[in-house]
C-alpha cells in the first residue's frame, strides 16, 4: 500500500489525474473502473479539460462504473449514468458502446451481477479502478459487513448512506432508491491497480481505520490492505488521524528525491 498525503482536494485530484493520464498514454484502450460521489468530481473535470486540449483521448477507453441505483432511469439526474454523462462522458470522445453500468432493471436483478462480471472479464479486467470511500468505509455500495469476497449484486443502503447521498434527488419527483447494484469487493480486488481518493475532515476517522485498522467487513475499504497495487491519495484533513503519518510522508519525500536524482 502506498499512502500519498497532499495539501488539499485540488492536489489530490491532480495527482490522481496524472495516474489516469499515464495509464491512458501507456494503453489507449485501458479499462477504467469509475466511481461517483463528490470526491472524483474535480478529477473528472481535469480529465475532460485534458481531452478538450487534446492531451488525452478516450476514443478506445472502456469504462465500468462501480454501481447504479435499482429501478431508476439512466436519464434521471439521480442516476449514476446521468452523473457520469454530465461530469465526464459527454465532454469526451468516449464511444458510448464502451461505457458499462450494471443492469439496474428490476426484471434482470438475478442475472445482472453475473452478466457484469462476465463483461468485465471479456474486456480483459479493470486496469485502473478509481475509488472513493464512504464515511462508513464502503467502497462502491459495499456497505459494512459486505462479504470481503462478494461479487456484483444487489445491496441495501444504510440509512446513513441514504442521507449523505440524497442531494441529487432533492426537488425531483423520484424517491431515492434504497437498493443498488454494486460491483462486489471481490470484483474490485481483481483490478490490476487501484487508487482511492479521500479528502476532508469527515473522512479522517474512516481513513485511519481503513489504512491502519484491522481488516474487517465492518470497514470494507480495509480489505485494500490485501491488494498489491493500491494507492491511497488523501489530503491533510483526511490524513489527520493516521498514526504513522510522518512515516508515510518520509517515504513520499524519499521517492521524490530518488525520482529527481534519476532525472538528472
Ligand atoms: P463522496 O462519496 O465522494 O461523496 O464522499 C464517497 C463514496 O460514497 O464512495
Amino acid at each position: 500500500m502506498e499512502i500519498i498525503i497532499l495539501k488539499d482536494h485540488e492536489q489530490v485530484s491532480r495527482y490522481a489525474f496524472n495516474i489516469v493520464s499515464e495509464t491512458l498514454k501507456k494503453k489507449r484502450n485501458a479499462v477504467l473502473g469509475m466511481s461517483t460521489g463528490k470526491t472524483p468530481l474535480r478529477l473528472y473535470e481535469l480529465m475532460a479539460n485534458a481531452y478538450k486540449k487534446r492531451k488525452i483521448s478516450f476514443k478506445d477507453v472502456i469504462t465500468f462504473n462501480l454501481d447504479e441505483y435499482i429501478g431508476i432511469d439512466g436519464k434521471h439526474i439521480g442516476s449514476y449514468r446521468s452523473y457520469m454523462n454530465k461530469n465526464l462522458f459527454l465532454h469526451t470522445d468516449i464511444n458510448p458502446k464502451n461505457i458499462f453500468f450494471p443492469d439496474n432493471n428490476i426484471k434482470h436483478l438475478c442475472s445482472s451481477g453475473n452478466e457484469y462480471e462476465k463483461k468485465i472479464k471479456q474486456k480483459g479486467g479493470i486496469d485502473l479502478q478509481i475509488l472513493g470511500i464512504g464515511e462508513n468505509g464502503h467502497i462502491g455500495y459495499n456497505e459494512p459487513i459486505s462479504s470481503l469476497s462478494s461479487r456484483t449484486r444487489v445491496k441495501m443502503l444504510t440509512s446513513a448512506t441514504m442521507v449523505l447521498n440524497k442531494y441529487p434527488f432533492k426537488g425531483t419527483k423520484i424517491k431515492q432508491p434504497r437498493f443498488a447494484m454494486t460491483m462486489g469487493i471481490g470484483t474490485i480486488m481483481e483490478a490490476k491497480k487501484i487508487i482511492i481518493l479521500a479528502t476532508g475532515s469527515n473522512k479522517e476517522d474512516i481513513v485511519a481505520k481503513a489504512i491502519e485498522g484491522p481488516v474487517t467487513a465492518m470497514h470494507p475499504a480495509s480489505v485494500l490492505q490485501f491488494h498489491n497495487n493500491v494507492k491511497f491519495i488523501i489530503d491533510e484533513a483526511a490524513a489527520k488521524k493516521l498514526k504513522l503519518k510522518d512515516y508515510y510522508k518520509e517515504i513520499q519525500k524519499y521517492q521524490k528525491d530518488i525520482l529527481k536524482k534519476h532525472k538528472r
